[in-house]
């Protein structure tokens, strides 16, 4: 038995999961305009993770026999100062779904919600990793300063990313 409270939460972070994917999208259309194609690749394949990842609770939610209602999806932002402010904004939005997460994964201890617990467990350990990822690139557009070959090597290194769709968001 799963809570009304708790469908609520899971729809919200359905739109949220959508809302990165968009966002990513709209960062990868972004760095394809100013020409940094490896950014590009990367963060589309980061939309593609992020849509799979909607998509698993959206299958959760109907597996435990509740009702998917989808909300409108914001608007990202268009432009970005550049490959740095992509990824400082990439890493907010990371910090932000943790939490999100972290808030699910307590409403489900404190309504003893077993199963939707098992199911967060996924994603607070897919949450480490994303930051994870996001800050190592970070920390090496940090290193590289304002150095254009160095930002170029970076852009080369996300152009190898290739999406392989997560095991478990097929379940
Ligand atoms: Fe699905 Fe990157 O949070």
């Amino acid at each position: 038995m799963i809570s009304k409270k708790m469908v609520a939460v899971l729809n919200k972070q359905v739109n949220a999961e959508l809302y990165a994917a968009y966002l990513y999208l709209s960062m990868s259309a972004d760095a394809e305009n100013k020409g940094l194609k490896g950014t590009a690749n990367w963060f589309f394949a980061q939309a593609q993770e992020e849509t799979t990842h909607a998509q698993r609770i959206y299958n959760y939610i109907q597996r435990v026999g509740e009702k998917v209602v989808l909300d409108a999806i914001a608007k990202p932002p268009a432009v970005f100062k550049s490959m740095k402010a992509m990824f400082e904004a990439a890493l907010k939005h990371e910090q932000k779904v943790t939490g999100m997460i972290r808030d699910i994964a307590n409403q489900a201890v404190a309504e003893k919600d077993h199963a939707t617990g098992i199911e967060m467990q996924w994603f607070v350990a897919e949450q480490v990793e994303e930051e994870e990822n996001v800050n190592d690139i970070l920390s090496r557009i940090d290193l590289a300063g304002n150095a254009p070959g160095a930002l170029f090597m970076i852009d080369k290194e996300l152009a190898a990313r290739v999406f392989t769709p997560p095991a478990a968001a097929a379940e």
